[in-house]
């Protein structure tokens, strides 16, 4: 199995350490099954300081990313890569949301490159040295950094072998798109508060049909805008009728 390669093009390659050097990540990167590659954009910079922003043209505040170090480095890596690149993805707020679909097309790829904006923004023609550009969400962080390490955490736990057998990705919050149910573990009773009856029955069928329940009132108090396009069985969705109708009922 080849591993899926991140290239990292970053001012600030230090944040990065220790995310990507606990647990899960760590494991996969030492079991091969993910490389990491970071890139400091100002190593490329062809100015004699090193520059690698600049004012902006028609004035106004802040600095600019300038292009030239950014297409250096993508150029470099691409001879690296044996003269091929994979997706090239700008982080930045105005980039599509990033969501588990997303993620689950990325950790298809064999090589992703991602580039990390900074400063108050990036030089248009940055943007066009991408294939994508994504947001996690819709606010503003001081730079790519956080955002990619956003990315790379979600696409490498779907990578196969990573997460090991006993904690499959197919039942994640998402993934037939319903939020994940409650989950219970010692002692039995906290605090005056009880572990669900159900989950200590040992009835395997019934424990099952409480989760799948709980996952569809959950999605429905937090977030009914999944409902929609979650997969649902006809028994599902004959309780999800039921529930609105008690919900209805009740009037809250
Ligand atoms: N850079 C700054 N804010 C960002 C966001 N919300 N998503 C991705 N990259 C960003």
């Amino acid at each position: 199995m080849m591993p899926l390669v991140f290239d990292i093009l970053t001012l600030f390659p230090e944040m990065f350490q220790g995310p990507f050097s606990v647990s899960q990540i760590k494991r996969a990167r030492e079991r091969g099954l993910l490389e990491i590659n970071l890139v400091n954009i100002r190593d490329y910079s062809p100015f004699k300081h090193r520059e690698v922003d600049d004012a902006p043209f028609g004035g106004g505040g802040g600095m600019i990313l300038r292009p030239e170090p950014i297409y250096l480095a993508l150029e470099a890596i691409r001879e690296r890569r044996g003269g091929k690149l994979g997706p090239v993805i700008l982080l930045c707020p105005q980039g599509e949301k990033f969501s588990q679909r997303l993620a689950w097309e990325l950790a298809r790829e064999e090589h992703l490159v991602l580039i990390c904006g900074h400063y108050e923004g990036v030089d248009e023609r940055v943007r066009h040295l991408a294939t994508g550009e994504i947001s996690i969400g819709d606010f503003v962080l001081t730079g790519g950094e956080l955002a990619a390490m956003v990315v790379v955490d979600a696409v490498a736990r779907l990578l196969p072998g990573v997460l090991g057998d006993e904690r499959a990705p197919a039942a994640d919050s998402f993934a037939g798109g319903l939020l994940e149910h409650p989950h219970y573990t010692r002692p039995r009773v906290f605090r005056g508060e009880e572990v669900p009856e159900v989950l200590t029955s040992g009835h395997h069928a019934r424990i099952a049909r409480w989760r799948r329940e709980e996952s569809i009132l959950r999605t429905l108090v937090r977030r009914p805008d999944l409902l929609s396009l979650a997969e649902l069985t006809e028994e599902d969705r004959k309780f999800l009728r039921e529930l609105k109708q008690r919900i209805e009922v009740l009037g809250v």
